[in-house]
């Protein structure tokens, strides 16, 4: 795959194109599991104890990137290890995604913690990037994390990871496949707009993949978009190729937050390609057999955003068993779902040797 100037340009100006898009009529859906402004305030922060700051992008030290977020950045449901399949080297990142985690349970878990500890370890050889992508689960309503708490937890995460030594990228939430008719829906919008603030308010980049990962979506279609779900009642976590296509996505939005990324970063292709013009991606080898789900013309829409509340949950319970690479003893907990996850390993090595 060789770099291109032309498709760098030309997939730069369709996301500029994505990023300023005026809203469209999903904008004005209202969904009942909508955090408010009016809800107890969760806000957490980690005590005192990281050492004085050092300037990150002083000098040129190679990124080392440490993945932060929910299932949709997770290993085996989310984007986070295809991106770090386009890392320049393959150890050069860790997927700390973890399934059905808020910025409130992150912590709580000490999982955060462990990510300040790692950013401090890498920030002598390494420049630690901390993309950091909630909201899935803080907008649920029994969270109990108001809009107001949600911002707040972010911006004391991005400038910890500051404090720490490290590089805090937030990532606005990827966007759910789900449609009412023919318009995905908009139901992490008010997320979007608060992970924005945080990094403004922390002085920190960010990258807005809710409004690119929609944006495409939306023009890729329902039955475009089934090929990247994990299964057909999933429109929320990805199969192996949906996550190529939204890691490809975030690679190239942190390109464009971060230029110099660019080096580190496998260049773009004719993922970017496709993305850019709104068209699906098929790898070859890959199982496109997937049962679509059939057309819910009829369902009402809050019956069709509880189905997919539970699935995420139920899918975060699986993931909770397999947490990054840890050499905890597995717990043999529903044959069904391993099976799924050994397919998805095997799709994945499968694809991997396609695209090269
Ligand atoms: C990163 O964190 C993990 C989990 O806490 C730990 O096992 C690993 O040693 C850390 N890496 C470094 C370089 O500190």
């Amino acid at each position: 795959m060789k770099p291109s100037v032309f498709l760098l340009v030309a997939s730069a100006l369709a996301y500029a194109e994505a990023r300023f898009a005026p809203g469209n009529i999903a904008d004005e859906i209202n969904f009942p599991g909508k955090s408010t402004e009016g809800d107890d305030d969760k806000i957490v922060t980690t005590p005192e104890k990281a050492p004085n700051a050092i300037d990150p992008n002083s000098g040129d030290k190679p990124p080392f990137f440490l993945l932060v977020g929910d299932s949709t950045v997770a290993s085996n449901t989310g984007w986070g290890d295809g991106l770090l399949e386009l890392t320049s080297h393959p150890d050069n990142g860790i997927n700390w995604g973890k399934g059905g985690a808020t910025t409130v349970s992150y912590r709580e878990e000490g999982l955060w913690d462990q990510v300040i500890d790692n950013t401090t370890a890498f920030k002598i050889d390494h420049e630690p990037i901390v993309t950091i992508q909630f909201g899935h689960n803080d907008h649920k309503l029994d969270s109990g994390i108001s809009l107001h708490g949600f911002e707040e937890n972010l911006k004391n995460m991005a400038l910890e990871v500051k404090k720490a030594g490290g590089t805090p990228i937030l990532v606005t939430p990827l966007a759910v496949r789900v449609f009412e008719k023919d318009v995905p829906v908009d139901s992490l919008a008010q997320q979007r707009e608060k992970v924005i603030a945080a990094a403004t308010a922390a002085g920190v980049d960010h990258i807005d993949l809710n409004t690119a990962s929609r944006d495409y979506v939306q023009k890729v279609g329902k039955k475009g978009t089934a090929s990247y779900d994990l299964n057909s009642n999933d429109q929320v976590h990805l199969n192996p190729t949906g996550r190529t296509v939204f890691a490809r996505m975030v690679a190239d939005l942190l390109v464009k937050a971060r230029p110099d990324l660019e080096k580190s970063l496998e260049p773009k292709d004719e993922v970017s390609e496709k993305i850019a013009a709104g068209e699906v991606v098929t790898i070859d080898g890959q199982s496109q057999e997937q049962p679509q789900q059939e057309e819910q013309k009829e369902q009402p829409q809050q019956e069709e955003q509880n189905g997919q509340v539970q699935q995420e949950e139920q899918n975060g319970q699986v993931e909770q068993e397999k947490q990054n690479g840890q050499v905890e003893q597995e717990e043999e907990q529903n044959g069904q779902m391993q099976q799924e996850e050994q397919n998805g390993q095997m799709q994945q090595e499968e694809q991997k040797e396609q695209l090269q």
